[in-house]
């Protein structure tokens, strides 16, 4: 990341520092349950932290439209909740071990109680979003939490399977764009925003949200474990086949989807090479193909904004693409 990304970081995180606290402390306040065991597991992944970036968007939409009332914050840990909810039940789904670094609820607690407290989760953002009393809020997030869940099941229809582009994208809107999408909505929501200004909100999220996934299934296939913090090389092992892949399947060579068909089928690295795959994904320019569709989703998302008034608020959202693009982790 570039010296002029962190310091714009930096001032985006100072412009947040008191809401971002606050909304530790709801999500502090949310993790408690009588049963201890539900207790432990919300506690250890509130810990864990994780980028809060959800929030930092929900937050950055409010303000850029004047509202400065205690429901950001409310509905910050609400989007942050149902965030976490859904990784814990993707983390057993997928299998993964590691998560934010350290090992994943599902390693320390196993598949049941973690479903069960991930369940949990969900109904508590729900519960702590009820206080707003306010049913546009509950229509946004029943319908946001049912795109996810179908998001999660198409992908496992699909595993294992070729995916088209636009299969692809419908996909990623639903398990990852539609909760950034929304989280800006929400924002506009408090604020009585006009419908044309929660619609441009909207876009943006869910162009931020595109160029996200898009990004976070680069890094699957050419980050390392230590800086992810996540498994790594998890998407083809698990049989999803991310948009670099799709390229390279569309543009290769016979044997480049010969190669690649024969990762998805085997659901490991026993025949094919992690080597080979990226030497496959490289000389296809594959890679190239997925970031430059991320920056174009990072364009558009500025291009979003451009009805909004300029203001402090305004030069944080914008700098949110770039961050997403140029991320490590
Ligand atoms: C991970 O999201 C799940 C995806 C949508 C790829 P984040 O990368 O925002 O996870 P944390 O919250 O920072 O750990
Ligand atoms: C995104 O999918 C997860 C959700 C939206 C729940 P991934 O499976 O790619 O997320 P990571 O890589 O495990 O964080
Ligand atoms: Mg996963
Ligand atoms: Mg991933």
């Amino acid at each position: 990341m570039s010296t002029l990304t962190i310091a714009a970081a930096r001032e985006v995180f100072e412009l947040l520092r008191e809401d971002l606290v606050a909304v530790e402390q709801e999500l502090g306040r949310d993790a408690a349950s009588s049963v201890s065991t539900i207790t432990e597991i919300a506690e250890y992944l509130r810990e864990g932290g994780g980028k809060r970036i959800r929030p930092s968007l929900l937050l950055l939409a409010a303000h850029q439209l004047g509202y400065a009332g205690q429901g950001a914050i409310r509905l910050g840990a609400v989007v942050e909740m149902l965030h976490t909810a859904t990784l814990v039940h993707d983390d057993i789904i997928d299998g993964a071990d590691t998560r934010r670094g350290r090992p994943s609820a599902n390693t320390t607690w196993g598949n049941e109680k973690c479903v069960l407290a991930g369940d949990w989760l969900y109904m508590q953002a729900f519960k702590v979003a009820l206080e707003e009393r306010n049913l546009r809020v509950l229509d946004l997030l029943i319908g946001l939490t049912q795109q996810m869940v179908e998001g999660e099941l198409l992908q496992i229809q699909k595993l294992g399977k070729s995916v088209s582009e636009a299969e692809y994208y419908d996909l990623i809107f639903r398990k990852t764009a539609c909760l950034f999408s929304v989280s800006m909505r929400l924002g506009a929501v408090l604020a009585g925003a006009t419908e044309a200004t929660e619609t441009s909100l909207a876009t943006f999220g869910r162009a931020v949200g595109l160029a996200f996934q898009i990004v976070d299934d680069v890094l699957d296939l050419t980050a390392t474990e230590e800086v992810l913090g996540k498994p790594v090389a998890s998407d083809l092992r698990e049989g999803k086949a991310t948009l670099a892949v799709i390229h390279a399947a569309d543009h290769g060579t016979a044997a480049d989807r010969k190669a690649i068909r024969r990762v998805l089928d085997d659901r490991s690295f026993e025949n094919v090479s992690r080597q080979q795959i990226r030497e496959i994904l490289v000389r296809n320019g594959s890679v190239e193909y997925a970031m430059a569709a991320a920056d174009r989703y990072a364009e558009q998302s500025r291009q979003a904004l451009a009805p909004l008034p300029e203001s402090e608020y305004k030069r944080a959202l914008l700098w949110v693409p770039d961050f997403v693009v140029a991320r490590e982790k």
